[in-house]
């Protein structure tokens, strides 16, 4: 039998006063993507029907999630989870049979476990998310009587002191019959300690109802681990990127210390690539084989091919890097990039929508913008590509194996023909043809017998 037609609320409009931020919680990146992205994202694969509950002031939070389609219901004052979600009921499809209420704060809930949770859930019982914690504190304990049957979650703040040695914890996440929902959610009193209406309490309610409480235990913590403070945030992005180390280090690659690496999006490596300590990756990043990254290295949105060497402390965006290239140190290869085999970008260059050919070398100190240069060139120290006239961008090309001496001022728009050579401390502001010298300085002159200039004698 298929699953009974679903709906997703995910409640996300507490105050997440405990962050201490002008940000809203949910907005807080874990390995780069906000938490809510990822809460919405795993709801998306279950169904479409998703509804995300938000503060009135949260705008940056619905901005933030306009291209996933989900739709929104506000949560006039925050006045506890039971609250939250009864603010999104007539944002519910009528079809839905069952309705899972998410956390926008426990970004690493697995759709496994959601998988999980509604094969164990009939369409009339209640199902929650439970799990053993070491140091439960702050949490809700789960209650069950003499035969094991859960009969109420308490909340850290109102249980007993037996209550609280309890390690059973609810995670937040509950899967509950859509037609009793507008019920129960009017039973709710705020009579507790913290004066909010709990959400948790609609589990005494399915028991009073006879209705069967399901709960499916997940071993992994940080699965349902919630974040209400950096500390705890920090913690999980930690566990979180040893796991990715793990993944790649099983995968064939060397990550040098997994303690010291942050994958903050999609990093696909090859074969015996070594990763060396406190690299960055964002967004999504391809690797070849046998590709040496060195330590200190941000890499976004990039694909390096097999054998290529990035030497410590360059940061490359938005770029392609060649076969056996070698950049860095101390380089940045910025957006449109496009380095080709075996090519060599030394340190303290810059490149910006540039394509080097194979085996064209810029070896230290030099600026290439729209640049593109064919093979075996070189480009020497001190080299500037003057691309901005203050308005519009200009391109400089260069033919293969173009010299371009020390210190040269190449004026866009501009070309060097093949096997040009421009001769050091050039400013070239016209064509180079092929096989001919462009030397574009005033002549050296000397001057004889030159006086230097003297300090006048003291006289007293
Ligand atoms: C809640 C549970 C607790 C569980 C824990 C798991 C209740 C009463 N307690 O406690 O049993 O162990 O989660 O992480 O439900 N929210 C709103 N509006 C509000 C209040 C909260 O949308 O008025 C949202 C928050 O944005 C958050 C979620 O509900 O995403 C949970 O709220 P939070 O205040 O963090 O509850 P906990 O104290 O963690
Ligand atoms: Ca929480």
């Amino acid at each position: 039998m298929s699953a009974p037609p679903l709906a997703v609320v995910i409640l996300a409009a507490g105050k997440g006063t405990r962050m201490r931020s002008s940000l809203p919680k949910v907005l807080h990146p874990l390995a780069g993507v906000p938490m809510i992205r990822r809460v919405v994202n795993t709801a998306l694969t279950l169904t479409d029907a998703v509804t995300v509950v938000t503060a009135p002031d949260a705008d940056a939070v619905r901005e933030s999630l306009s291209d996933s389609g989900v739709t929104f219901a506000v949560q006039e004052q925050q006045r506890g989870t039971g609250d939250a979600l009864a603010a999104a009921l007539t944002a519910l499809p009528a079809s839905a049979r069952q309705v899972l209420v998410l956390c926008g704060d426990v970004p690493l809930l697995g759709n496994d476990t959601l998988k999980r949770l509604r094969a164990a859930t009939p369409e009339e019982a209640l199902g929650l998310v439970t799990a053993r914690f070491p140091d439960p504190k702050g949490l809700g304990r789960i209650l069950r009587d003499g035969e094991g049957c859960i009969t109420a979650i308490v909340e850290e703040r109102d249980a007993t002191p037996a209550e609280r040695r309890i390690d059973e914890i609810n995670a937040g996440i509950y899967l509950l019959p859509a037609q009793r929902l507008g019920d129960w959610l009017g039973q709710l009193s705020s009579d507790n300690a913290q004066g909010e209406y709990y959400l948790t309490d609609v589990v005494r309610f399915a028991v009073e109802a006879s209705l069967p409480v399901t709960a499916v235990t997940c071993e992994d913590l940080a699965e349902v681990a919630g974040i209400n403070d950096r500390a705890q945030l920090v913690r999980l992005e930690r566990l979180y990127q040893q796991r990715v180390a793990e993944r790649l280090l099983a995968a064939g690659v060397t990550v040098m210390d997994p303690d010291r690496i942050d994958i903050r999006g999609e990093l696909e490596a090859g074969e015996d690539t070594i990763i060396d300590v406190g690299c960055v990756f964002e967004g999504a990043v391809t690797l070849g084989r046998g590709v040496r990254i060195g330590a200190h290295c941000v890499i976004e949105h990039a694909t390096i091919d097999d054998g290529a060497v990035i030497a410590p402390f360059t940061h490359i965006h938005g770029a392609h890097i060649g076969c056996d290239a070698r950049i860095g140190p101390f380089a940045r290869l910025r957006e449109g990039t496009d380095i080709g085999a075996g090519a060599r970008i030394g340190n303290f260059v810059e490149t910006k929508k540039t394509r080097l050919g194979a085996g064209s070398k810029a070896n230290h100190l030099a600026y290439l913008g729209d640049a593109t240069l064919g093979s075996g060139c070189n480009v020497g120290a001190g080299t500037i590509t003057c691309n901005y006239d203050g308005v519009d961008k200009h391109p400089t090309r260069m033919g293969d194996e173009v010299f371009v001496g020390s210190n040269s001022t190449l004026v866009a728009p501009l070309e060097l023909a093949d096997r040009a050579y421009v001769a050091a401390g050039s400013t070239i502001t016209s064509r180079v043809p092929a096989d001919s010298l462009g030397v574009g300085r005033a002549r050296q002159r000397n001057i004889d017998g030159w006086k230097r200039p003297a300090k006048p004698k003291q006289t007293d």
